[in-house]
C-alpha cells in the first residue's frame, strides 16, 4: 500500500509538472492498485484504457466499467473521479467495507458494486450521492441497517440491496421516492411491515422482498399506480387480505405471495389483472371460494393456491385457460366433481387436487387430448371405477388415487401409461377383482402401492417385467399364492405383502409348502444395490432412484437391441434404409457426406464408440475417406422425431452457435423413427475414457493439460448459461478431446431439443449421469444451472483425483464428491484426495491442484445456491492458472 502511494505521489507529481490530463494521477495509482487486465500498455490516455469513458472536452473519466474482471484490491482511490456519473464494480472479489468517501461521488447517477464481497454496514455517506438513480448492492455481505441518510437519494429509480444479511426495518421514506420502479431486497433479514405509502408517489413495476421476516400486510399502495408487473413476498410473515386494488394492474403478471399468514378471500378483481402469468399463493390462509375470474386472465400458466383454506368448487370456467399448464389446489376443502371442463385446458401438465372433499367419478375422457403428466387426485372422496380410457394417459408419469372411494377392478389399459415411472398409487380405495397383468409392461414405474383394496387371485408373473421397481405394497387385499420370486420383490419388508391371508413365499414368513428356488440373482438386482448404495437411504429419494434406474434399464436395452440387430445379420444384409431427412450445415462437407453410410455405419456393433445417457455414439467411415460421429438419439427421445420440423430447425440453429469448446452438430439424418446427429471425429476420446482407461504404462503427469480441459469446459459451460441454456448431462463421458485435447462439450444438441419449456419432453425423464447428479435433484426434479455446477464439480475432482465419480471402494453410501467432503472428518489430508501421480510432480502442481480442489469443493455444495455461477469458475480457474 505505501509504495503504490509512494508511486501515486510521484505520478502526481510528474503529471503536475506537465500539465498533464486531469485523472491522470489517480488512475495511475489505480492502475497499479487494481492490476485490471488490459491497463497494462504504457503512456497511453487512461481514457482508452478498457472500461473507461472520459469526458470528450474535459478528459475527465465519467464513466468507469469494470464488472467481471475477477478484480481486488483497495477501491476508495475511485472516489478522487468526481466527475464519474456511473460506476461498476459487479460481479468482483472486492472485500471489506464499501468506502465511505464514495460519498463525494455526487455525481453519479449508476452505481453498481452487486456480487461481491463487501462486508459490514452500507455507509450512511451514501447519501451524499443525490443525483443517483440506479442503486444495485445486491449479493454482498453486508450487515447492519439501511441507512436513514439514503432518504436525499429521492431521484433512485431502481434499488437493489437483496442476498445480505441486513437487518432492521424497511425505511417508510422509500415510500416518498417518487421515482422508484425497482425495490428488490429479497434474502436478507429485514423485519416489520412493508411502508404503508410504497408505491403511492411513483410507478412500481417490480417488488420482490422475499425470504426476509416481514410482517404486516400487504400495502394498498404498491397497486395504486396500476404499473406493477412482478410482484414477489414469499416466504414471510405477511398476514391480512389480498388488497382488492390488484385488480388495478392490467400489466401484473407474476405474483407470487405463498408462504405467508394472508387471509380473506383471494379478490374478484383479479380477472382484471388480465396479463397475470403466475399466480402462486399457497401455504396462507386464504379462505372462500376459488374466484371464476381468474379465467379471464387468459396468458395464466400456473395457478397455486394449495395449502389453504379455500372452499366451493373449481369453476368450470377454468377450461378456458388454454395455456394453463399447472393447477395446484391440493390441501384445501374443494367440493364438487372434478370439473370435466377442465380437460379442455390442453397444455395442463400438473394436475393436483389431493385432500380435498372432491366428489363424482372420473372424468372418461381424462387424458384425450390433455399433456397431462403429473395427476394428483388422492385423499378425496371420488367414487365410480377407474375408466378404460385412462390407458389414453400416455403422457403420465405419475399418478396418485389413493384414499378414494373408487370401486370396480383396474382397467388392464394402465398398462399402456408407459411413461408411469414415477408413482401408480391406487391405495385405499375400494377396488376389486384381479391385478392385471398388463401392469407388468409399466418397466419404468418405480413405486407401486395398491394396497388397502380388495384384490383377488394371484400376483401375475407378469409383473416381473417392472424392471424399474423400488417400492411396492400389496397389502391388505385378498390375494392368494405365491409371491413371485422377482429381486424387487422380496427386497421388500413384509409389510408390502401383509394382510393377504393366502399369499405365501418370501418376503412373508409363510412358506408355500414345497421347496422354493433360491430366488435368482439378476443383472438389475446389481443395479439396484449400486443404485441405493450411492444415493443413500433409499425410499426417501427414490424419484432420483427412479430416473437413474431407468436410465439404466434404458441402457441395457439398448444393448439388449443392438446385440439383437447384430444377431440378424451384418450390415450388407440389410436393405437400404427409407431416409426421411438429412442435410449438412457446411457447404464444403456435403459432398464428402453419404447418408446411406451413415445409417449404415449405426448397424453395426463395433462402429459403437460410446454409450450416453440419452444417445450411442458411433463412428462412421464415410466413402470419401471422412471420418464422422453418428450420434443415435435414444428411445426415450422419441418424441424428437414427432417434432421433427422443430428440431430440424434447432440443429440448425446449434450448428450455427460458435464456441470453441462446445461440440456442434454439423448435420443430421432421420431415417424411419430414428435421428441421427451427425459430429466432427474426435480422435482423442471422451475425458472419461482417457481419465479412467488410458492403461497405466501409457500415462504421463499431465496436469496443465487437465487444467485447460478444465477451463475449457467451464468456458463452455458459461456460455451455455449465457445463452440461456442448460445443459441436461454433464459428465466425463460426455466431453470430448479434440487433436489437441481441447476440450468440448458434447450432447449440447440434446439440453436443446429436450428444453421442457419447448414442450419436447419432460425433464423429468431426464436426470443426467450417475455419480454427476446434484442431490437437490431428489426434491426438485429439475435439471438447473446449479445442477449444472455441481455435475461439473464432480468432473473437477475426477480430474483431481482420477477416481471414477461412482466408485464401490469409496465405501457404502458414499461416491466422489462424499467421498472427497468428507476426507478431513476422516482424518485424511488433501494429499491423501488428490491424484499423488500428479500432486508430488512439483510444488507449483500441487498448488493449483490444491486451488482447484477448493472450488471444486464449492461447486459440489449440497446447497444449490452456494455454489459459484460457471462464470464465476471460469474467473476463480483463469486465476489459479
Ligand atoms: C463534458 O463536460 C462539460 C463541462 O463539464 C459539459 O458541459 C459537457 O456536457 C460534458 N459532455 C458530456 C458528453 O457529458
Ligand atoms: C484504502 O486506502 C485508503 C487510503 O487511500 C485507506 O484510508 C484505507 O484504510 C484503505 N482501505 C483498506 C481496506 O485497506
Ligand atoms: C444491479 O442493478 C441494476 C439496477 O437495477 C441493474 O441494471 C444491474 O444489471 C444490476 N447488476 C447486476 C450485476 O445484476
Ligand atoms: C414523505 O413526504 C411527505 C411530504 O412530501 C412528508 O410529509 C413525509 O414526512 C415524508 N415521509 C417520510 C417518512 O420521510
Ligand atoms: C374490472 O375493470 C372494469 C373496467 O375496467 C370495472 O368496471 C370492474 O369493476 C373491474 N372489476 C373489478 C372486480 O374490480
Ligand atoms: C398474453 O401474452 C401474449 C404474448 O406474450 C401478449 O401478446 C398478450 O397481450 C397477452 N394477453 C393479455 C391479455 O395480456
Ligand atoms: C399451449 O401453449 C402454447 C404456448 O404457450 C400455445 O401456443 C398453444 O396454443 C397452447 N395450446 C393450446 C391447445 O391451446
Ligand atoms: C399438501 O400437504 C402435504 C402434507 O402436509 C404436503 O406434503 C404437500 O406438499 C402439500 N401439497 C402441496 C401441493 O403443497
Ligand atoms: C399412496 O397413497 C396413500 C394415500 O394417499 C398414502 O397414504 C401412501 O403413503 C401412498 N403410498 C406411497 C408408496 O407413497
Ligand atoms: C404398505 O401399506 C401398509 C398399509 O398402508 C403399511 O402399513 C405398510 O407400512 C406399507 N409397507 C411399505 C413397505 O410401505
Amino acid at each position: 500500500m505505501a509504495t503504490s502511494l509512494l508511486i501515486a505521489f510521484i505520478i502526481f507529481f510528474i503529471a503536475q509538472a506537465s500539465a498533464e490530463l486531469p485523472d491522470e494521477p489517480t488512475m495511475a495509482a489505480l492502475k497499479e492498485e487494481l492490476s485490471v487486465p488490459e491497463w497494462s500498455s504504457p503512456n497511453s490516455n487512461y481514457c482508452s484504457w478498457r472500461g473507461v469513458t472520459c469526458n470528450q472536452s474535459t478528459q475527465l473519466v465519467e464513466k468507469l466499467e469494470l464488472s467481471r474482471l475477477g478484480l481486488r484490491g483497495n477501491i476508495s482511490l475511485i472516489s478522487k473521479l468526481t466527475s464519474l456519473q456511473s460506476l461498476d464494480l459487479s460481479s468482483n472479489s472486492f472485500h471489506g467495507s464499501i468506502p465511505s468517501s464514495f460519498g463525494d461521488l455526487v455525481e453519479l447517477v449508476y452505481l453498481d458494486l452487486s456480487m461481491n464481497k463487501f462486508e459490514s454496514s452500507i455507509p450512511s455517506s451514501l447519501g451524499s450521492i443525490v443525483s443517483l438513480k440506479s442503486l444495485n448492492l445486491s449479493n454482498n455481505l453486508l450487515t447492519g441497517q439501511i441507512p436513514n441518510s439514503l432518504k436525499s437519494l429521492e431521484k433512485l429509480e431502481e434499488l437493489q440491496i437483496s442476498g445480505n444479511s441486513l437487518g432492521g426495518y424497511i425505511p417508510d421514506w422509500i415510500g416518498n421516492f417518487s421515482e422508484l420502479r425497482l425495490f428488490s431486497a429479497y434474502e436478507n433479514r429485514l423485519s416489520g411491515g412493508i411502508p404503508k405509502n410504497l408505491g403511492l408517489f411513483s410507478k412500481l413495476r417490480v417488488l420482490n422482498l422475499h425470504s426476509n421476516n416481514l410482517n404486516g400486510v400487504i400495502p394498498e399502495s404498491i397497486f395504486s399506480s396500476g404499473e406493477l408487473e412482478i410482484l414477489v413476498l414469499t416466504v414471510n410473515g405477511l398476514n391480512g387480505r389480498i388488497p382488492e386494488s390488484i385488480g388495478n394492474c392490467k400489466w401484473l403478471s407474476s405474483v407470487r405471495i405463498g408462504n405467508n399468514r394472508l387471509v380473506g378471500r383471494i379478490p374478484l378483481s383479479i380477472g382484471n389483472a388480465s396479463s397475470l402469468t403466475y399466480f402462486e399463493a399457497n401455504d396462507n390462509l386464504l379462505s372462500g371460494e376459488i374466484p371464476k375470474e381468474f379465467a379471464k386472465c387468459s396468458n395464466l400458466t400456473l395457478l397455486n393456491l394449495a395449502s389453504n383454506l379455500l372452499a366451493g368448487v373449481v369453476p368450470l370456467e377454468f377450461g378456458d385457460l388454454k395455456n394453463l399448464q399447472e393447477l395446484i389446489l391440493s390441501n384445501n376443502s374443494l367440493t364438487g366433481d372434478i370439473p370435466k371442463s377442465l380437460l379442455k385446458c390442453r397444455n395442463l401438465s400438473k394436475l393436483d387436487m389431493s385432500n380435498n372433499k372432491l366428489i363424482g367419478s372420473l372424468p372418461i375422457n381424462l387424458c384425450d387430448t390433455s399433456r397431462l403428466q403429473f395427476l394428483h387426485l388422492d385423499r378425496n372422496a371420488i367414487t365410480g371405477e377407474i375408466p378404460h380410457e385412462i390407458g389414453n394417459c400416455v403422457r403420465l408419469l405419475e399418478l396418485q388415487l389413493g384414499s378414494n372411494l373408487l370401486s370396480g377392478t383396474i382397467p388392464s389399459e394402465i398398462g399402456r401409461i408407459k411413461n408411469l415411472q414415477i408413482a401408480l398409487n391406487l391405495s385405499f380405495n375400494q377396488l376389486y377383482g384381479p391385478l392385471p397383468e398388463e401392469l407388468g409392461k409399466l418397466d419404468k414405474l418405480v413405486s407401486l402401492d395398491v394396497s388397502n383394496n380388495k384384490l383377488s387371485g394371484t400376483i401375475p408373473m407378469e409383473l416381473k417385467g417392472m424392471l424399474s421397481l423400488i417400492e411396492v405394497n400389496f397389502s391388505n387385499n385378498e390375494l392368494t399364492g405365491q409371491i413371485p420370486i422377482f429381486g424387487p420383490f422380496q427386497n421388500s419388508p413384509s409389510s408390502s405383502f401383509s394382510g393377504n391371508r393366502d399369499l405365501c413365499g418370501n418376503p412373508l414368513n409363510s412358506s408355500c409348502g414345497y421347496l422354493e428356488n433360491e430366488y435368482e440373482v439378476d443383472n438389475h438386482k446389481v443395479s439396484y444395490k449400486i443404485v441405493l448404495v450411492v444415493v443413500g437411504s433409499g425410499l426417501t429419494v427414490f424419484t432420483t432412484v427412479s430416473v437413474i434406474v431407468i436410465l439404466f434399464m434404458l441402457r441395457e436395452k439398448q444393448e439388449l437391441s443392438a446385440k439383437a440387430a447384430k444377431a440378424t445379420g451384418d450390415s450388407a444384409s440389410i436393405p437400404n434404409p427409407v431416409i426421411v431427412a438429412g442435410n449438412v450445415f457446411a457447404d464444403s462437407m456435403k459432398q464428402a457426406v453419404d447418408f446411406d453410410s451413415v445409417v449404415k455405419a449405426t448397424y453395426k456393433d463395433s462402429n459403437k464408440l460410446s454409450n450416453g445417457t440419452f444417445s450411442t455414439v458411433y463412428k462412421a467411415i464415410m466413402p470419401s475417406g471422412l471420418v464422422l460421429y453418428v450420434k443415435q438419439l435414444k428411445s426415450v427421445d422419441k418424441t424428437v422425431v414427432h417434432y421433427q420440423n422443430k428440431m430440424t430447425r434447432e440443429l440448425e440453429r446449434l450448428g450455427k452457435l460458435s464456441h470453441a469448446n462446445l461440440m456442434r452438430p454439423i448435420g443430421y439424418v432421420i431415417y424411419e423413427d430414428v435421428a441421427l446427429l451427425l459430429h466432427n471425429h474426435m480422435p482423442n476420446g471422451t475425458l472419461a475414457q482417457y481419465l479412467h482407461e488410458t492403461p497405466q504404462d501409457e500415462y504421463k503427469p499431465d496436469w496443465p493439460m487437465r487444467l485447460s480441459i478444465a477451463i475449457g469446459v467451464a468456458e463452455g459451460l458459461a456460455f451455455l448459461h449465457q445463452v440461456a441454456t442448460i445443459h441436461l448431462d454433464i459428465s466425463s463421458s460426455n466431453i470430448f478431446l479434440d487433436s489437441q485435447f481441447n476440450a468440448l462439450i458434447g450432447e449440447i444438441e440434446i439440453s436443446k431439443l429436450l428444453d421442457p419449456s419447448k414442450g419436447t419432453a419432460s425433464i423429468s425423464a431426464v436426470a443426467g449421469s450417475f455419480g454427476y447428479i446434484p442431490p437437490e435433484y431428489a426434491y426438485t426434479m429439475q435439471v438447473t444451472a446449479p445442477g449444472n455446477v455441481y455435475s461439473y464439480g464432480v468432473v473437477l475432482l475426477e480430474l483431481l483425483t482420477s477416481r471414477l465419480p461412482v466408485d464401490e471402494q469409496f465405501g457404502e453410501g458414499i461416491d466422489l464428491v462424499k467421498w472427497v467432503h468428507s476426507a478431513s472428518k476422516r482424518g485424511e489430508t488433501p494429499e491423501q484426495i488428490m491424484d499423488t501421480r500428479l500432486s508430488t510432480v512439483s510444488f507449483s502442481w500441487r498448488k493449483q491442484m490444491l486451488a482447484v480442489l477448493k472450488i471444486a469443493m464449492l461447486c459440489t455444495d449440497i446447497t444449490p445456491a452456494k455454489r459459484p455461477k460457471m462464470k464465476k469458475v471460469v474467473e476463480m480457474l483463469l486465476e489459479v492458472k
